[in-house]
């Protein structure tokens, strides 16, 4: 959650709606930080959701009596739904299931909850939570996409990780502080405008190992890279962040492809190529690697130890040319900045570079911040002040989006 949320909430009133996952018990927590940030919240569960979380517990913390059927009492109950909805300033599903987007995907108003959320003139969040197989199945892919199509609503994308059937992959319920941040950033106006993209983003060093113990790598931490495979996750695309370096914590939307060495790094991003409509090579690639990787930990004799480097694939300047791709490198200098940054965006054919001095404070490794310039092929640039590096790409992928405008215009 920001520090801006306590006054963000304060007062506004959140439809929460929960359907049957065993995911349903994070959204008590869920309920709990909107609570906790000044907002009420009112609970509308599905009858299936009650086999997996206890509607006394939602009462107990919102202090509201829990809405589940549609025709359960008297007359006013049959205009709940009505009420319901023109009562909140956000309607909130998590966790969404196959089931619920599936109704909601074709309108189909079958329960309550469905129903409020069709009669409801409010933003709308979905948060998916189900199992790999069924969150990557064609039908459900293409009813995510259309209700994210619609306006007023967004998909909160799932994480991936383990998950309680077992299997590993894309689809747990994002974490209940992320749900409230991607709510608050698009009750202010965030979009999900980058649907349609694959974005394959690169961050944090390569390792190259000169034996089981040793290797050579460089002080990049990854932390721009991360910022911009989760902005780029939450405008809605689909995202790959190839890295050695994993994020503190799973970033929602994101499929993680580990990699350790710039040859490992090449050979993921070559074969997610074909699907690949946008590539940020934010990672710090190292150009050397050992010739030899000692099998055994190399014994310290007398004199000097000289070590023979070979050179690595150039990624970037590897790629097969294609007309329909976004391509965006970065130049992390120390000096010519501009200079260094617009040779690399001419040798390596990009459409933009990211071009930053890493000798001034606040920009460059292991920070939070981040001052840079974005240099286009069409001889256009954008200087930035100094910006959080979520802000930096958002600016980034702002310029993404400006190029797929030029290029289907071409
Ligand atoms: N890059 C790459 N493959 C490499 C080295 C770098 O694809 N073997 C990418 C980086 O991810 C970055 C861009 O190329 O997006 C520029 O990287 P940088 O290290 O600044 O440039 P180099 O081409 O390696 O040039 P130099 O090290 O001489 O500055």
């Amino acid at each position: 959650m920001t520090q801006q949320s306590g006054a963000f909430w304060a007062g506004r009133e959140i439809l929460l709606g929960v359907s049957g996952s065993i995911a349903a018990y994070k959204s008590a927590e869920l309920a709990r930080l909107f609570l906790k940030a000044g907002a009420k919240v009112q609970v509308v569960m599905t009858s299936s959701a009650k086999q997996f979380i206890a509607p006394l517990t939602f009462f107990s913390l919102t202090g509201r009596p829990v809405y589940d059927e549609m025709f359960s009492g008297g007359p006013e109950e049959a205009t709940a739904h009505i009420e319901l909805a023109r009562r909140a300033d956000l309607v909130v599903v998590a966790p969404a299931t196959a089931q619920l987007i599936g109704r909601l995907a074709n309108g189909l108003a079958s329960d309550l909850l469905s129903t409020t959320i069709i009669a409801a003139d409010t933003p709308v969040v979905i948060a998916p939570a189900m199992n790999p197989q069924m969150f990557a199945h064609p039908a459900v892919d293409a009813n995510i996409k259309t209700i994210a199509s619609w306006p007023g609503y967004a998909i909160a994308p799932p994480t991936e990780g383990e998950l309680a059937c077992g299997e590993f992959g894309l689809g747990r319920l994002a974490d209940p502080p992320g749900i409230v941040e991607f709510c608050e950033w698009f009750l202010s106006g965030g979009k999900q405008d980058l649907q349609g993209e694959h974005v394959v983003v690169t961050a944090g060093p390569t390792f190259e190992d000169l034996d089981p113990v040793r290797f050579l790598s460089n002080r990049s931490t990854g932390k721009m890279g991360f910022a911009i495979a989760q902005v780029a996750a939450r405008r809605g695309a689909q995202v790959s962040l190839v890295s050695s370096v994993s994020p503190p914590t799973p970033i929602p939307g994101c499929n993680h492809v580990k990699v350790r060495s710039a040859q490992s790094m090449h050979d993921a991003i070559h074969a997610l190529l074909p699907e690949t409509t946008a590539l940020v090579m934010a990672a710090a690639v190292a150009d050397y690697k050992p010739k030899e990787q000692a099998p055994t930990k190399i014994k310290k004799k007398a004199g000097p130890l000289a070590i023979e480097l070979d050179r690595n694939p150039d990624i970037l300047a590897s790629l097969p040319k294609d007309p329909k791709r976004i391509t965006v490198g970065f130049a992390a200098e120390t000096d010519h900045v501009e200079e260094h940054a617009l040779g690399k965006l001419k040798r390596k054919h990009l459409d933009m570079i990211v071009a930053n001095d890493v000798t001034q404070p606040g920009s460059g490794f292991g920070v939070d911040t981040n001052q840079v310039v974005l240099l286009k092929a069409d001889g256009s640039s954008e200087s930035l002040p100094m910006l959080s590096k979520v802000e930096v790409a958002e600016r980034l992928l702002d310029q993404v989006r400006t190029l797929r405008a030029a290029k289907e215009r071409s």
